[in-house]
């Protein structure tokens, strides 16, 4: 029997909502294998901020460092709580996580399922996967003010664009590529961010002519925008930096019916530390507590993290299951209708009757 140590950060908002029900779906999966998690959940967010000034103390990161993997919900302050400055969790939890733990492969699989609705007119399928950088660009926090709170204020925050770290996340991405449809799609704006989109065309350039089994294109971030709406399935594999990939893939989750259903993995790519599981969504402040947010993308990031570590015929049950209950829902137009803990029940009750 192997056993799993599995760290859960649920977090703030909705994020210990959704991550309670992806473990109830994840023992489910677990059931008939010869597997075990093993949970050690963290207190922390905006809460464990309030209440100890910390939001990620160097002895619970080292902790962190020792499980096989990490569950987390979602971090941020509902902005009409004026206690916590913006950023706080995000830069000093989530992100410095994402560091630390060299998570530089950020995927987010995107796919249309069966049955349920978008808000694309053409109904047509699609499926494609966004490998976003996920240690660098604007996001290291290399910024600064200069004579703030004048008339001649002056901000920054420069994009850090490593040859290393560029390299890294576009050799994943092409193997990625190789084992789909074979295609890339690099997406910047090299024709106003000169240094940094040369640095990445260069890279895929580099990678390409090693990879001729992969066809590759450009595409600026503002036409991938119109792309992604207009005719998503030209998309097999999307490779882009950390604030494009973000943005990207808020509209990705969108386009295939809801950002409620985007699962995402933060993969430290060398297996130097554990990888992070998590929604794409954010704590949604808007529907808090009120037992309505959407599981879905807390569950199949849940799936992710079971194929990460090897437990491909779980993590397979907990794909099928939420296909299947999906196009169900679907059928009987039931599922807008549904509470988080009625649509985990449901995800539960399905897996128990998959045979493999
Ligand atoms: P958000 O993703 O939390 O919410 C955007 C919209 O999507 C809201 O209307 C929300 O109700 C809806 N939504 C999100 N998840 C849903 C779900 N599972 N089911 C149904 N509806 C859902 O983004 P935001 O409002 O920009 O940010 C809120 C807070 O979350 C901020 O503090 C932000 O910094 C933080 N945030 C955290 C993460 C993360 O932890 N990974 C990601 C994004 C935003
Ligand atoms: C996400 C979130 C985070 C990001 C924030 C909360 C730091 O939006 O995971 O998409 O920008 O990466
Ligand atoms: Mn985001």
């Amino acid at each position: 029997n192997q056993t799993f140590s599995i760290a859960m950060i649920g977090g703030d908002g909705i994020g210990p909502e959704v991550v309670a029900e992806a473990r109830r779906v994840l023992d489910a999966a677990l059931e008939n294998e010869d597997a075990t998690l093993r949970y050690t959940a963290y207190s922390l967010g905006t809460g464990h901020w309030l209440e100890t000034g910390e939001t990620l103390h160097d002895e619970t990161l080292e902790k962190l460092r020792e499980h096989d993997a990490i569950l987390f919900g979602a971090v941020g302050a509902d902005p009409q709580d004026k206690r916590i400055p913006s950023g706080v969790v995000e830069r000093d939890l989530l992100l410095k996580l994402r560091f630390e733990l060299d998570h530089y492969i950020n995927l987010r699989p995107t796919r249309t399922y069966p049955g349920v609705s978008t808000p694309l007119a053409a109904t047509d399928e699609f499926d494609f996967l966004v490998v976003r950088e996920g240690t660098e660009g604007p996001y290291v926090g290399n910024g600064g003010s200069l004579r703030r709170g004048t008339e001649h204020e002056i901000a920054t925050e420069v994009s850090v664009n490593t040859a290393h770290g560029v390299q890294r996340v576009v050799a994943d991405a092409f193997n990625r590529a190789a084992s789909r449809r074979g295609h890339i799609t690099l997406v910047h704006k090299h024709n106003v961010l000169t240094h940094a989109g040369g640095l990445w065309r260069r890279s895929v350039e580099e990678h390409a002519a090693r990879h001729p089994e992969v066809s590759w294109n450009y595409m600026h971030i503002d036409a991938a925008t119109i792309h992604m709406v207009a005719d998503p399935q030209r998309f097999d594999v999307i490779v882009t930096d950390n604030l494009f990939g973000d943005i990207l893939t808020d509209l990705a989750g969108a386009v295939s019916g809801g950002i409620g259903m985007a699962p995402s993995a933060s993969i430290n790519g060398a297996g130097t530390a554990p990888s992070m599981f998590e929604p794409v969504h954010g704590s949604a402040p808007d529907i808090a507590g009120q037992g309505i947010a959407d599981p879905t993308a807390a569950v199949l990031s849940a799936g992710l993290m079971l194929e990460h570590l090897g437990l491909n015929g779980a993590a397979g049950r907990i794909e099928r299951a939420v296909i299947t209950q999906l196009s169900e829902w679907a059928e009987r137009s039931a599922g807008t209708a549904l509470g988080t803990a009625e649509r985990g029940d449901a995800y539960v009750s399905r897996i128990k009757t998959l045979t493999d």
